[in-house]
């Protein structure tokens, strides 16, 4: 069976970002047949990527909220669901960057922010979706977790505990819904060339990181998009509660 997600409609939260990583699911995703509901807090961000789903053939609607208005956000998920008449796929994919701050610096804003945007976001809008998915006995949900999730981090605990926190739903859910053939895992990115990173490294330390990986360069968005794309797909029907992780062989733990 191909790698194929015709006929699948996708919700890819914070997709709206040129360079990001949600953008490029959403690129690969319809080049492989998905519908996409593109998500984020920014409009003009959003349409573009629309924009580039329709160039690809496929139907594209924006969704605009902040994450953290959950009445709000999940009210227009609702609303999403049924203008399309389905959602199959959730990627978990919004968040905010950890700063690299060092455990005195994180004050209540920035924890607040931080498992407000990655932690309450995924978890109230995969309970926006579960209710269709259950009926239809069918779905994929991925979540974005981070190798300072597996491995730690001397920086950004806040961060790390973040997408921890999303493992832990991971393999909670997927057992919770696997009854529903509702499958749940998570993709865990090693360091990746984003509007997100690009903020908090300098050049050299981009350049160095990248020289440093056992694989030779630093991951992609579109590595990463490969590894979602296939678990949204039927290849991956017995998959469930994994955490797989494109990150150039930096860091290998059993998680
Ligand atoms: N770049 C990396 O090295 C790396 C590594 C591991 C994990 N990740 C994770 O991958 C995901 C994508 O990150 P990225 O690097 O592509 O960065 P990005 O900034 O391009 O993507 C994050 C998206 O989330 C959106 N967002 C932020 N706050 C929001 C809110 N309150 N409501 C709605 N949308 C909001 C942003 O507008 C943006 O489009 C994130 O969850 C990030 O933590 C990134």
């Amino acid at each position: 069976m191909a790698v194929t997600l015709e006929g699948k409609t996708a919700l890819i939260t914070g997709s709206g970002t040129a360079g990001g990583m949600g953008r490029s699911h959403a690129i690969l995703m319809s080049e492989r047949g998905a519908d996409v509901i593109v998500h984020d807090i920014n409009e003009d961000g959003a349409n573009e990527t629309a924009e580039l789903v329709r160039a690809n053939g496929q139907k594209a609607s924006t969704l605009i909220a902040d994450v953290r208005d959950v009445p709000d956000f999940t009210a227009k998920i609702k609303e999403a669901e049924a203008q399309h008449g389905k959602i199959d796929i959730l990627v978990n994919n919004a968040g905010v960057t950890g700063n690299k701050l060092a455990m005195e610096d994180v004050d209540e804003a920035i924890f607040d922010q931080m498992f407000g945007v990655q932690v309450r976001g995924a978890f109230f809008a995969t309970q926006a979706v579960l209710p269709g998915m259950k009926a239809r006995n069918h779905g994929s949900i991925i979540m974005i977790s981070s190798i300072y999730a597996m491995g730690g981090s001397d920086f950004a605990s806040h961060y790390a505990a973040a997408k921890a926190a999303l493992s832990g739903f991971t393999k909670a859910w997927a057992r919770e819904f696997a009854a529903h053939k509702i499958r749940v895992n998570a993709v865990a990115p090693g360091f990746v060339l984003t509007g997100m990173t690009q903020g908090s490294n300098t050049p050299e330390m981009i350049a160095e990181r990248g020289a440093g990986m056992p694989l030779g360069r630093l991951t992609t968005p579109e590595d990463i998009s490969y590894a979602v794309a296939w678990l949204a797909s039927a290849e991956t029907e017995m998959i469930t509660g994994q955490v797989i992780s494109p990150n150039s062989g930096e860091v290998i733990v059993g998680y």
